[in-house]
């Protein structure tokens, strides 16, 4: 089934810098797909093709600033995360494919913009980031980036992670606003479709944080998820909520086996 406007998705190859990346993937079982699309195969060529060069896509800046701010030392216990991590290209390599994740310390799942904040302030005696600071988003691009074309994969057998995800599936099938849509209304009855000028993928996770065209700047996770429910005229859940990383541990494993592709590039 053709399932974009720019060609059969079988056909169409990601390599970033010369370095293949797969697209699609088998889905898990008990999924309502047979088959995973990263979103990159919904996008224009122009949209594609910025992803497939370092050097183009804007979103490496994000990646840049990261690295730099791993050896800035902050907080009262005077260091950096470089103290800890010397080698993030190596320490990293995965973490960005296997989270959320659970924490037993807070009793949820955690990802990685909480992770970092944890280490802020257990580790460094530094304030955690507000959401969506410039630097919370730079650092999780970093991270993630560590693990590019490694498949997502969760592990849901730690602590209460399978409760979580039940709730994050109950929320991803509620019709909520005055649209009266839900996730799947979108992302699962109408991918492959066109919804105004946007071409409906299946809401992936996987390239996350992403580059947008039209706000020039990474969006995180909870921000994309935030405008796809004030979209539907709801009230938006806090970032990080109990609400939202529900829904983040399911809709990331509705991308099992998906290429990590962060930063991606989308309009
Ligand atoms: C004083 C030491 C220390 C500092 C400083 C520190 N961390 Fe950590 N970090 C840890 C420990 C301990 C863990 C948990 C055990 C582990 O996974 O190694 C951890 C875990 C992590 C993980 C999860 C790894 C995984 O496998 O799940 C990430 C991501 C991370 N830190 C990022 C950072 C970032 C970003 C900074 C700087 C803002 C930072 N850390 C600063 C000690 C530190
Ligand atoms: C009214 C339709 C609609 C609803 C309802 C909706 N979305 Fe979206 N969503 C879109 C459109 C349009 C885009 C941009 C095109 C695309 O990537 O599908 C998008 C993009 C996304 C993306 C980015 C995909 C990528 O590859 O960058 C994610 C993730 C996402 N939505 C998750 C959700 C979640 C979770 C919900 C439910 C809380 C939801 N969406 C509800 C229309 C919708």
């Amino acid at each position: 089934m053709l399932v974009t406007a720019y060609g059969d998705p079988a056909e169409a190859e990601l390599s970033i810098d010369g370095e293949k990346i797969a697209v699609t993937a088998a889905a898990p079982e008990g999924h309502p797909f047979d088959t995973l699309y990263s979103g990159w195969l919904y996008r224009e060529p122009e949209t594609r093709a910025l992803e497939e060069d370092s050097f183009e896509n804007p979103g490496m800046f994000g990646v840049e600033q990261g690295a730099e701010l791993w050896s800035v030392v902050e907080g009262s216990a005077g260091k950096s995360c470089e103290s800890c991590h010397a080698n993030p290209e190596e320490d990293m390599k995965g973490v960005g494919a296997s989270y959320p994740k659970w924490d037993a310390d807070s009793k949820r799942p955690i990802n990685i913009e909480l992770q970092i904040d944890k280490c802020r302030e257990e580790n460094m005696g530094a304030e955690p980031y507000k959401f969506d600071a410039p630097q919370q988003k730079a650092l999780t691009a970093f991270i993630k980036h560590q693990s590019l074309g490694m498949p997502v994969k969760l592990d849901l057998s730690e602590g209460e992670m399978q409760k979580w995800w039940d709730q994050g599936k109950e929320m991803y099938y509620t019709r909520t606003g005055q649209l009266n849509l839900s996730c799947s209304n979108c992302h699962e009855d109408h991918s492959g479709n066109m919804i105004r000028a946007d071409h409906l993928s299946q809401g992936q996770v996987n390239g996350f944080p992403t580059y947008r065209l039209k706000q020039s700047a990474l969006v995180s996770v909870h921000n994309r998820f935030r405008g796809c429910i004030r979209d539907t005229r709801a009230e938006f859940p806090k970032a990080f909520s109990d609400d939202l990383m529900a829904l983040e541990t399911y809709v990331t494993w509705r991308g099992s086996g998906l290429s990590v592709e962060t930063p991606a590039v989308r309009q």
